[in-house]
């Protein structure tokens, strides 16, 4: 996609979309912008760019010499993403402040709050903040609404990562998770994570309509014709920082068409009530521990499991040490097998836990007890 001459179809899928989009995150549908981007990181780089041209449009023709050194904020929980569009952007990645977390994942507001005031204390210039709805490891969400106040009060662009949390605008059983997200100056929401649509599917949504042409177009002679006979609106490629691009759009078209907002609903239901039937299920068991004790807000489901030779061993630095190993372990075999497969990780001090996230709506029940007993078979002896 580019030029409407070129795939006017694709164009205006796009445009029904990217409203339809921004409808469900409560802005109103007709003024807003948004490009569909080769992934979340992407969508997310595209985010720092605008609010950065947003504050400072001069940086497009004369670049970051002419411009206060800027700092931006995230959590501490941050997908790698931000670090690296930082510097990509040549805002350097010292110039990401991290905002502390609490037990559950969620950004620390009155942490935000101090990092803003210490980061204007150095001569740095706060534009941007980043919030989250659902992390990728916990699955938590950021107050949104606490968060808007700081950007209002501030002067900040709000940005929500809604790439894994989006989809939970598609529920109206979950949706009000995301409360405040209608405040935000950008969002990024991938249906190609929760909503299922296969690979890549992400989007960048904008509160403000132009801002997004203004930014990155130059007007290549040979595709941006200004004298065309149809109205050039519609020739949206020069939005983007690519050139051709590929069509993402028409798969999640097509599977709205089939499934309209009510089957992505209950598809976002079901993994939810998976993850939820996966959590009760740990609770009660002496050989698993969770590792957020709440109830998970999203499909994500963090845990170790605790074999024998750990149960009865007092807890410290040499049990750490060794639960470090078991997951690890675990899933060496689980491979060899062949049978089943989830990830692992640790998180700062936290030693390796299993974390299972759920998108599949095909997946049952029956699937989730299937997990469990394998875990505990292949781990039993350990
Ligand atoms: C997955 C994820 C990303 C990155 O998305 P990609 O499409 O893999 O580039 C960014 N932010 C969050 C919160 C994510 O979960
Ligand atoms: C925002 O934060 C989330 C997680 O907290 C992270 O995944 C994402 O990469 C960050 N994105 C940006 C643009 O800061």
């Amino acid at each position: 996609i580019f030029t409407f001459e070129i795939s006017p179809v694709f164009i205006l899928m796009e445009e029904v979309l990217l409203k339809k989009l921004r409808e469900k995150v409560g802005w109103p549908p007709v003024e807003g912008d948004g490009v569909f981007c080769p992934g979340g990181s992407m969508s997310n780089l595209y985010s720092i760019l605008l609010a950065r041209y947003s504050y400072f449009p001069e940086v497009k023709m004369h670049g970051m010499a002419v411009i206060p050194r800027l700092a931006l904020f995230t959590s501490e929980h941050s997908h790698y993403s931000i670090r690296k569009a930082a510097g990509v952007l040549g805002i350097g990645i010292e110039n990401v402040f991290l905002v502390k977390c609490d037990e559950r994942g969620k950004m620390i507001t009155s942490e935000l709050k101090s990092g803003i005031i210490r980061a204007k204390a150095k001569g740095l210039v706060p534009f941007y903040i980043n919030a989250t709805a659902g992390t990728t490891v916990y699955g938590a969400f950021d107050p949104l609404n606490e968060i808007a106040e700081i950007c209002e009060r501030h002067g900040l662009w709000m940005h929500v990562d809604a790439a894994w949390g989006g989809g939970l605008l598609m529920s109206r059983k979950h949706a009000g998770k995301l409360q405040g997200i209608e405040r935000a100056s950008s969002v990024t929401w991938n249906p190609h994570k929760m909503m299922g649509v296969p690979l890549q599917c992400s989007v960048i949504l904008m509160r403000q309509k132009g801002l997004l042409q203004d930014c990155n177009q130059l007007c290549a002679e040979y595709l941006f014709q200004p004298d065309k006979h149809y109205d050039v609106a519609y020739d949206t490629g020069d939005k983007s920082i690519q050139c051709g691009r590929h069509v993402d759009v028409f798969k999640l078209w097509l599977m709205w068409k089939a499934k309209g907002s009510e089957g992505f609903g209950s598809q976002v239901n079901q993994c939810l009530e998976n993850a939820d039937y996966l959590f009760n299920k740990l609770e009660n068991r002496a050989d698993f521990e969770l590792v957020f004790k709440n109830k998970p807000e999203h499909s994500n489901v963090c845990f170790w499991y605790i074999p024998h030779s750990l149960r009865k061993m007092s807890r410290g630095l040499e049990w750490n040490k060794k639960l470090h190993e078991v997951a690890p372990k675990i899933k060496t075999k689980m491979m060899e097998e062949g049978m089943v497969m989830v990830g692992y990780q640790p998180l700062g001090e936290k030693p390796n836990f299993f974390r299972c996230v759920f998108s599949n709506p095909a997946t049952t029940r029956e699937d989730v007890d299937f997990l469990v007993d394998e875990i505990t078979r292949l781990g039993q002896d350990l």
